[in-house]
């Protein structure tokens, strides 16, 4: 069978102008764009963020999917199936499909597991990534500061499946990044003052959003059930990278 391909498009953080060219270019030309959603009433932030550059079509089809906020395999496994029987639908009879993802497809993402079951579901099918600005990328822009800086290294903690390590991380790595943090905040806050590191932690809600928010003293937020599209950034940042310390004028001679 000759099924149509199936594209996962990353359509960045928020901010329509942070899209890719490709991304554009992608869902312009896409029969069907499938947009996840957490209910069936509710909104598609896919959805929010491409609509001013890609407008409505009467030629192309919106599909929206919903995807509940769970971690109950059960729940997930039913709205998976029902995703499934409606790209397959479509793809079966020559369309293509651009399943758009809020940052970038390959962190974190319901397109994650779309990825993997493609090519058992529908054998030999063209399936293409078109790479995304991740929140990862669009917090560290909004703070204007680094993430890392020559030799540090950097933890990524999917926090709503447990902060119960979080010491030891902080401890251990030089940026931490906190992302689906839930309800977690509290647990998350009681760690940072654990390690004497709440001054050096930044809380972002819905970076290059109309709505972002920043928070420097997550105490504001910690009782509050963490927006779902918040990052907690910890930089210990005493600056270890290549200009912490004195350059030997060999290492310059060097780079000349
Ligand atoms: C399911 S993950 C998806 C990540 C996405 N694929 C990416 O590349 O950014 C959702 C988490 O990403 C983070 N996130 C996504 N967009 C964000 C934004 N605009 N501002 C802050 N955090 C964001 C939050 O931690 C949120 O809980």
């Amino acid at each position: 069978m000759r099924y149509g391909t199936l594209y996962g498009v990353g359509v960045g953080p928020g901010a329509p102008d942070l899209l890719t060219l490709r991304a554009v270019e992608t869902l312009k030309r896409a029969d069907v764009i499938a947009l996840p959603r957490g209910s069936d009433y509710g909104a598609s932030m896919a959805w929010q963020i491409i609509e001013p550059v890609i407008g409505k079509r009467s030629d192309q089809e919106r599909l929206y999917l919903t995807f509940p906020m769970s971690k109950e395999p059960a729940r997930l496994r039913q709205a998976w199936d029902v995703a499934f029987a409606k790209i397959g639908e479509r793809l079966e009879n020559g369309l293509s499909v651009a399943f758009a993802t809020e940052g970038d497809p390959s962190l974190y993402s319901t397109f994650g597991y779309l990825l993997g079951e493609a090519p058992r579901r529908w054998p030999g099918i063209r399936v293409e990534v078109v790479p995304g600005v991740s929140s990862i990328a669009a917090v560290p822009a909004v703070l204007g500061a680094p993430l890392a800086d020559g030799l540090e290294r950097i933890a990524i903690i999917p926090a709503n499946y447990g902060v119960e390590d979080l010491v030891a991380i902080l401890n251990r790595f030089d940026t931490t990044i906190l992302m689906k943090i839930g309800s977690e905040m509290p647990k998350v806050v009681e760690a940072l003052e654990r390690t004497g590191l709440l001054h050096k932690a930044v809380y972002v809600a819905k970076a290059t959003m109309p709505e972002q928010k920043i928070a420097t003293d997550l105490r504001e937020v910690g009782a509050e059930r963490g927006d779902c599209f918040a990052m907690v950034v910890v930089a210990r940042r005493e600056r270890s990278g290549v200009l912490a310390g004195e350059v030997s004028p060999n290492a310059v001679l060097a780079q000349q």
